[in-house]
């Protein structure tokens, strides 16, 4: 059955609500964090972002639990964005929510919120790619002065489970013009970090340990791949071979006995492996930038929390004349302020979903 929310009474209204408020909630659930934002006017009143730390125990996200997760979180998450934002479910003009790439079952606890809650005001509902979202952090109005990009311009977006070079050309036009053949930036943080014993993420303890480490101590291997693509699979398999190799060369068999035998070898072993993963991704970018003649150039996602690819695109910029955009932590990670603007253009263009639209795992912009 196809019921299409955007042909009901108050869709067909949608003109002449144009004089009134525009109020988006948005959802977002697509992995381990819940989170609720709203924007009004174009302007973010609220961003509630509730994370899940029963999986720090496993070492990764475990879907069932993140699932269950949500269904606990979401009805005071997006109770508290409301409120923070100082308006009432009845004046909202529609629901956004996370369609996907993401965890089915987490993807559906907010997709079956947002259909229900949609239902029962009868307003549309607005289905918005993860992806994109992560993109489109860089328009949010939040009452910071953040610097927003002009079109078009390139987007290297950097997740756990993504790294792929965006063309920006519009808010609702973007292609992806690289992307890994394999593993993701994030995840090869992730899963060095555990071969080290670390906690999960690892990400953000890679960081913080190289600040401390020798970044050239390990030359660990870079992939030869053609144009704007990238892979991470062989410097996760060389990192892995450097550890088994000291392993052999010490007589030992853990990585806290290696430790006792050689200094620092957590920190240089950060520390040079940040080092090749910002280069890998900077080295691309460039190309990139260069061959198509694009001077605007953003990060996004998760990863782009990393002080060292932070870094490395101020040098970048500086050295080569680009206009770089860098967001705040706050919209690095998974965040519904990120779906709430993604939503709210989506909304001007009267771009709305069926309410039979289903969630979907994986998928590109
Ligand atoms: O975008 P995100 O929150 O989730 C998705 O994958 O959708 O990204 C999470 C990834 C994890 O792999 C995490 O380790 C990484 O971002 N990350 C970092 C840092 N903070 C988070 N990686 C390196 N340095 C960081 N400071």
């Amino acid at each position: 059955m196809q019921i299409n929310l955007c042909n009901s009474k108050k869709c067909c209204n949608f003109a002449a609500e144009m004089n009134k408020k525009v109020v988006i909630l948005a959802i977002e659930s697509s992995c381990d964090d819940t989170s609720a934002a709203v924007i009004v006017d174009g302007i973010l009143r609220s961003n509630v972002i509730a994370s899940q730390k029963v999986h720090e125990e496993f070492g990764g996200v475990v879907p069932e639990l993140a699932s269950r997760a949500h269904q606990q979180n979401i009805l005071p998450v997006v109770d508290t964005a409301l409120k923070r934002a100082g308006v009432t479910k009845d004046e909202l003009s529609a629901i956004a929510f996370t369609r996907g790439p993401g965890l089915l079952g987490s993807l559906l606890v907010g997709t079956s919120f947002a259909k229900g809650l949609a239902l029962s005001l009868g307003i549309p509902l607005i289905d918005v790619n993860h992806l994109q979202g992560h993109v489109l952090a860089h328009f949010v109005e939040d009452g910071t002065g953040l610097k927003h990009p002009e079109f078009p311009f390139l987007c290297l977006l950097v997740s756990g489970g993504n790294s792929q070079i965006v063309l920006v050309r519009a808010y609702n036009n973007m292609e992806i013009i690289g992307q890994t053949i394999d593993d993701a930036a994030g995840e090869a943080f992730d899963k060095c970090a555990k071969v080290l014993g670390l906690p999960y993420p690892g990400g953000p303890w890679i960081d913080k340990l190289a600040k401390l480490g020798d970044p050239t101590k390990y030359p660990f291997a870079k992939p030869n791949i053609p144009a704007y693509d990238y892979s991470f699979s062989g410097l996760k398999t060389s990192f892995l071979y450097t550890l088994r190799d000291m392993l052999k060369a010490h007589g030992v068999e853990t990585i806290d006995e290696l430790a006792q035998n050689v200094p620092n070898l957590r920190e240089d072993m950060c520390a040079s492996l940040q080092a090749t993963v910002v280069d890998i991704l900077m080295r691309k970018l460039k190309k990139a930038a260069k061959d198509l003649g694009v001077n605007q150039v953003a990060v996004a996602g998760g990863v782009s929390a990393n002080s060292a690819l932070r870094q490395a695109f101020l040098d970048y910029g500086q050295k080569y004349h680009w206009t770089v955009f860098i967001p705040p932590f706050s919209f690095t990670t998974d965040n519904a302020a990120m779906v709430c603007q993604a939503g709210y253009f989506k909304y001007l263009d009267s771009d709305f979903c069926a309410i039979d639209e289903v969630p979907f795992a994986k998928t590109t912009i």
